[in-house]
């Protein structure tokens, strides 16, 4: 973004001579924005963007750019570049560099010959008036985070097991700094947690339920925000085993767990002041062994009962647990992220998370605003009590499935059923894992909810 009207002389400034300049200005005044001059293998690659505005739509602009020139770079098997930002805004900067660094994500952990298949860009020097060497490393935390989140996403269910998952994140909160305990098969059975406890039926892999905990002394809240994620190590559908084809991606039935971690990890690296608890059960969900099959009657964690309808809808049941034993917290504000619908992929696709609940506009203004900026939008969907009316069951107080319709919404109401504190629900079965490359969210595991989640409670107060 070369500062408006001062373009010759910037040029000039950075050695360019005055033939390059001109074949850069003819080049700009079409549609090009970004240009690539090959001097001799050092590649000098101009991005320049006309629009003078720096709403969100300018900084997911300037994401893509730095993932399209890391993404050149790795194929004309670069290794480092220097960034030298002549755009005089901070934010804009800042978005160049976040798309770069998430841009060079790979997951590489089960190739042989790691020479050939990494990526060869290793670091990138930032040169910018606007973009202090603090800042610069917040990216770099953020970055990082995502990083993990989708390394968690990315790992298959065989290596990713519920006790497994339970250790990476204990193994982020000594990074970064933040508490974990993890309970066992044994404390969840005392605590009667009879949702987790029925989807863990069809495993021998005992389910897991973390509670993750960054409490500064200087936190500004005395009230935590509870954050929940839903962490289904891979998702068969169980006895109400899911077809072919939907099988595919359910490695990533976790997206949530690891967006909170993720999130988490971010808090306690920048020591936000904020109190913030975090809880993760965990299971995979199997027909196998004695698992759990429709009409099951199942007694949850705040002693109501579910009629079991489909083994399918697992996550509902895992994440209910968590939201009854977060009210012990009194909390502020509860927000669940989850990969738990078909129907909320099936609404929007991957280009946005649905978002419903009972919590004030206040709260859902802020998430709009957050989401907006870190362009991991949102889409919120009707919470109306009506919805709740399809969930009757005939034998319990409700079953774990409504209608054909509305399902993203049903669910919603479901786990509503276990709180008692303004409440948010993010269903990101759509963006939180792709089959297909998408600029710098990458394919497989995107990180969803971390960028989202930290820049939420960031500026909650
Ligand atoms: N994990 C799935 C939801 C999902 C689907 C996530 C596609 C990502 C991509 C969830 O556990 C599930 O299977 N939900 C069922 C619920 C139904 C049985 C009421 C669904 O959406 O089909
Ligand atoms: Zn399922
Ligand atoms: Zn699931």
């Amino acid at each position: 973004y070369l500062l408006p009207g001062k373009e010759t002389a910037v040029l000039k400034m950075y050695g360019f001579s005055v033939p390059e300049i001109n074949y850069l200005k003819k080049q700009f005044s079409g549609k090009k924005e970004t240009v690539k001059i090959n001097r001799l293998g050092l590649w000098q690659i101009i991005i320049s963007f006309k629009s003078g505005s720096k709403g969100p739509d300018v900084l997911e602009k300037l994401r893509k750019a730095g993932c399209d020139t890391v993404s050149f770079m790795n194929r004309e098997k670069i290794d480092r570049a220097g960034f030298t930002d002549l755009s005089g805004c901070s934010d804009m900067a800042k978005a160049f560099i976040e798309g770069f660094v998430l841009g060079n994500y790979s997951f590489q952990k089960y190739f042989t010959d790691k020479e050939k298949t990494k990526n060869t860009v290793a670091e990138l020097g930032v040169l910018s008036e606007y973009v202090s060497s603090g800042e610069a490393g917040i990216i770099k935390t953020v970055c990082d985070a995502v990083y993990k989140a989708r390394d968690l996403v990315n790992e298959p269910g065989n290596m990713l097991t519920a006790q497994k998952l339970a250790g990476e994140i204990v193994e982020m909160g000594k990074t970064s700094g933040y508490h974990t305990e993890v309970f066992g098969k044994k404390k969840i059975e005392s605590m009667k947690m009879g949702g987790i406890l029925a989807v863990n039926k069809g495993s021998i892999q005992p389910p897991t339920f973390s509670v993750l905990t960054w409490k500064p002394e200087y936190a500004v809240n005395r009230k935590p925000v509870v954050l929940v994620g839903k962490g289904v190590v891979f998702d068969t559908g169980g006895i109400n085993l899911k077809p072919g084809k939907s099988l595919e991606g359910m490695k990533a039935d976790m997206a949530g767990a690891a967006a909170v971690a993720g999130c988490m990890y971010i808090l306690a690296s920048l020591k936000v002041p904020v109190y913030v608890i975090a809880l993760v059960p965990a299971t995979d969900n199997r027909p196998a062994q004695d698992a759990y099959v429709p009409h099951d009657v199942i007694f949850m964690h705040d002693g109501s009962t579910v009629e079991v309808m489909n083994t399918d809808a697992e996550g509902r049941l895992l994440l209910a647990d968590a939201l009854s034993y977060a009210k012990k917290y009194k909390p502020e504000l509860v927000v669940d992220i989850a990969t738990l619908t078909g129907s909320a992929h099936a609404a929007v696709g991957h280009f946005a998370a649905v978002a419903m609940g009972n919590a004030s506009g206040k709260w859902f203004a802020k998430l709009k605003k957050s989401s907006e900026k870190v362009h991991e939008r949102i889409v919120e969907f009707p919470f109306w009590d009506d919805y709740k009316e399809l969930l009757k069951s005939d034998v319990a107080d409700m079953k774990n499935v409504g209608g054909a319709h509305a399902g993203a919404i049903t669910a919603g109401k479901f786990l509503e059923h276990f709180t008692d504190y303004p409440y948010i629900h993010i269903d990101i079965a759509g963006p939180g894992y792709l089959t297909k490359t998408d600029s710098y969210r990458g394919k497989g595991g995107t990180g969803t909810g971390v960028r989202l989640l930290a820049d939420f409670i960031m500026n909650l107060y």
